[in-house]
């Protein structure tokens, strides 16, 4: 949290905002709010998914901010907080930053920057931009995107942690290509964070970059649940399989996210969408049973077989 809101303070917003009736119920029928999980590096709690913004950002010259303020609303209610973000055009990401302002929200959202641009000169600008774009003195997290010129912006990062403009830094691949590579950085570099491609369609960081994670206590964020949508044209026009209600999954989209979450390394898993009904399916992954080992390895084989 980047404001001096105490806890109490912070709950008293949520559990105002439930009023609205739209918080996940739990099997019991009682609201709910999202599960967390530590930050390793601090033991801060995390709620365990939160928004990728990039596609409602990008639609803002066309669809204007009402999708991605729904969005928003839709995660907050729910006890969410957590935003990731990345440099678009300044135009985009003032609207955004008006968005991230709002103040039924701003206090308490976590939000993940990148910089995406090489040179030392272009990363501290793109850094300095966001912030006030944003209207943010401090971010929570600052990543370098897809591991751009790493070598030259990470100690620009480091300089950012120490002063202050970040209270996190860290690393994004979206590939598993870069797999090897990002798994070389951590080791070297022992970030706070990594953001990593990992879904049941998407599987390979379970082998290395994951345990990897947990071994250096890292937190992760996982991006490309569904693989940027590709993974509902795999399951378009099937069933579920009734094993699915064992872990208390009633979509697709859950199915992946079940699968994601159940890995311990796993901090928070960031879904893109422009799509409230969608946010709601996606944050009701966050609740009731997640798959055992057996049944991950029978998710798996079920989707290499789509
Ligand atoms: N290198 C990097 O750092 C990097 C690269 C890629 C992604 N990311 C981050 O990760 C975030 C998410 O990753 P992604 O781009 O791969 O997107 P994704 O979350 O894998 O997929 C997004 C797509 O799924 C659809 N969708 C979402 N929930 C759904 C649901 N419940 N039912 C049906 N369709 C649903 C969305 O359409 P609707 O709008 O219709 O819901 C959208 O088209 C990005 O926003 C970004 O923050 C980072």
């Amino acid at each position: 949290m980047t404001s001096s809101i105490n806890r109490r303070e912070f709950l008293q917003i949520t559990t105002g905002l439930s009023l609205a009736g739209l918080l996940p119920f739990n099997a019991y029928g009682q609201q709910k709010s999202l599960p967390v999980r530590s930050i390793p590096s601090t033991n801060e709690p995390l709620p365990v998914l939160g928004l990728g913004s990039t596609k409602a950002v990008l639609q803002i010259p066309q669809s204007g901010t009402q999708p991605l303020l729904q969005v928003i609303q839709q995660l907050v209610e729910a006890g969410g907080r957590v935003i990731d973000t990345a440099p678009r055009p300044e135009p985009i990401d003032r609207e955004f930053g008006l968005v991230l302002q709002d103040a039924r929200w701003r206090d308490i959202l976590f939000v993940s920057a990148k910089i995406n641009s090489p040179g030392k000169q272009a990363g501290i600008d793109q850094l300095q931009q966001t912030k006030r774009l944003f209207g943010r003195q401090i971010l929570d997290l600052l990543q370098v995107e897809s591991m751009v010129d790493l070598d030259t912006h990470w100690s620009s990062l480091q300089a950012a942690k120490s002063n202050g403009d970040a209270r996190y830094i860290g690393v994004t691949v979206a590939n598993t290509a870069d797999h090897d590579r990002l798994a070389a950085f951590m080791r070297q570099a022992i970030p706070d964070f990594i953001q990593v491609n990992y879904s049941v369609a998407e599987p390979q960081a379970g082998a290395q970059v994951l345990p990897l994670a947990a071994e250096l206590g890292i937190a992760v964020q996982i991006n490309r649940p569904f693989m940027n949508g590709e993974y509902f044209q795999k399951t378009r026009g099937r069933e579920l399989p009734e094993w699915a209600a064992e872990f208390d999954c009633t979509s697709w989209a859950q199915f992946s996210l079940k699968f994601i979450l159940a890995h311990p390394a796993v901090t928070c898993v960031l879904t893109e969408t422009t799509n409230a009904e969608h946010m709601s399916d996606n944050l009701q992954a966050a609740f009731g049973r997640l798959p055992d080992a057996g049944m991950q390895t029978r998710m798996q084989s079920l989707i290499e077989d789509m």
